[in-house]
């Protein structure tokens, strides 16, 4: 039996760190006023196809798409930004702007695997809808940051890019092909084939002889319209008066169809190959191209395991304290299970140990990265007093010296309490 490849389990300090992160980006969310949306994980195929571009990889090699019994195409979804807006389209709730909404959960592409790249992937995304200043794009940028310095990424840096309107994309499009046909037999197959219908991203070809043939090329930055230009001025004088540092990289295109204006990434190097953590960018016509009315739009997505890889989650906030009851002998038992429901009441976990020796009990109790070892006997019985083992210090809990003497359970619980234990 096989897991199938590019997905991955999750269990034990994985999931810990998982769901951290996605706790933390809840509370951001809640503080920029973004509410959460959930679609399904299968749209019908149409929802990606001209919205991400029929010439993306994405599209053209990734998506897990297949006939359900009805013969109606289903894709399971690449990318998040598709799916809501075809979810604010259906619901109606296109026409309450603005809408800001984030989403996570998991997403499918049918990718090479490795380290940061998966076939079953997270994603947590964020899309702002129904405004068109760039102040929405600066409270989106400043939104991805606060993110990344609050699970604690190190060594990451924004790099930040305008496509400009569709006037500027015209004008520099055409230059452009004029360029790359000089190199045409040189490029790669791929980038033969974009050169005709989306000669922009041969700008973001992997290829490295394709690299060295764009290093010269005409730069989109020299044809942008005033407007295109004063608008992507705006946003890096923003962020330098926000403190978010960044860097121009007129390169970044992005993978799909649909971005306009200010497109971005963030990029870490703790990653590797798959260095980017976070992209998005302005997409104003794509709720048009939708079926919608004409709604600019901005968004970023970003990828979980990519955040778990690079991200430093604090322990303390990872490990809630847990407490191993160990029962003597059989008459102890039923003492255990009520001990333990008055500990689980007070929100703390607490696990029994039923039966074993005793050394192989304390074991098994530091290998499921419990606090405190009780035992519970006839004394214990007697008394109601126990002893709280320490096993592994609790970083809330300063005292430590206090648990050298039996306690009662109530004493040890209002003790955890004192000490702002989440309880
Ligand atoms: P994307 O750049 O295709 O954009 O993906 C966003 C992030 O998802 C990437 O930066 C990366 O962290 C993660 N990611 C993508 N593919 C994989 C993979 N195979 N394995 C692991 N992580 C991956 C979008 O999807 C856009 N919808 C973002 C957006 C939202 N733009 C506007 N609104």
């Amino acid at each position: 039996m096989r897991s199938v490849r590019g997905t991955k389990d999750l269990y034990d300090q994985d999931l810990d760190c998982f769901r951290y992160i996605c706790n933390q980006a809840q509370e951001l969310a809640k503080l920029y006023g973004f509410k959460e949306i959930q679609t399904p994980i299968m749209e019908y195929t149409d929802v990606f196809l001209k919205p991400l571009g029929e010439d993306s990889d994405i599209v053209g090699k990734e998506m897990y798409t297949f006939p359900d019994r009805g013969g109606e195409s289903i894709t399971l979804r690449p990318e998040g930004t598709a799916p809501v807006m075809r979810s604010l389209l259906t619901s109606g709730l296109i026409h309450q702007l603005p809408q800001k909404r984030f989403t996570y959960g998991p997403f499918f592409r049918y990718e090479r695997p490795q380290k940061g790249r998966q076939r079953q992937f997270h994603q947590i995304s964020v899309e702002y809808v129904g405004e068109k200043s760039y102040q929405a794009d600066v409270e989106l940028l400043s939104f991805a940051y606060d993110l990344l310095k609050k699970i604690n990424v190190h060594d990451f840096t924004l790099h930040l890019n305008t496509l400009g309107d569709s006037e500027s994309r015209k004008k520099f499009r055409e230059h452009l092909v004029d360029y790359l046909t000089q190199f045409k037999n040189d490029l790669s197959e791929d980038s033969q084939r974009r050169l005709a219908k989306n000669p922009l991203r041969i700008l973001d070809s992997k290829n490295e002889n394709d690299q060295k043939i764009c290093s010269s090329a005409p730069q989109l930055k020299d044809f942008l319209t005033e407007e295109s230009k004063i608008f992507f001025e705006n946003i890096c004088r923003s962020l330098t008066q926000l403190n978010i540092p960044f860097v121009e990289n007129p390169s970044l295109v992005r993978g799909l169809d649909y971005y306009c204006h200010t497109v971005f990434e963030f990029k870490s190097t703790a990653l590797g190959a798959q260095d980017t953590l976070l992209g998005g960018g302005r997409y104003d016509g794509l709720i048009k191209l939708m079926g919608g009315a004409d709604i600019p739009s901005v968004g970023f997505g970003c990828g979980l395991e990519r955040l778990m890889l690079a991200c430093q989650a604090p322990q303390e906030s990872l490990s809630e304290i847990k407490i191993i009851l160990c029962p003597e002998s059989e008459d102890q038992k039923m003492m255990c299970l009520k001990i333990a429901q008055t500990i689980r009441t007070s929100g703390i976990a607490c696990e029994i140990i039923h039966t074993g020796p005793l050394p192989k009990r304390i074991q098994l109790a530091e290998n499921m990265q419990a606090h405190f070892f009780c035992f519970v006997g006839s004394a214990e019985q007697d008394t109601q007093e126990f002893m709280f083992k320490v096993l592994k210090p609790v970083m809330h809990l300063y005292d430590l010296s206090l648990f050298s003497q039996k306690l009662s359970i109530e004493s040890f619980l209002k003790y955890a309490r004192s000490q702002k234990v989440d309880v």
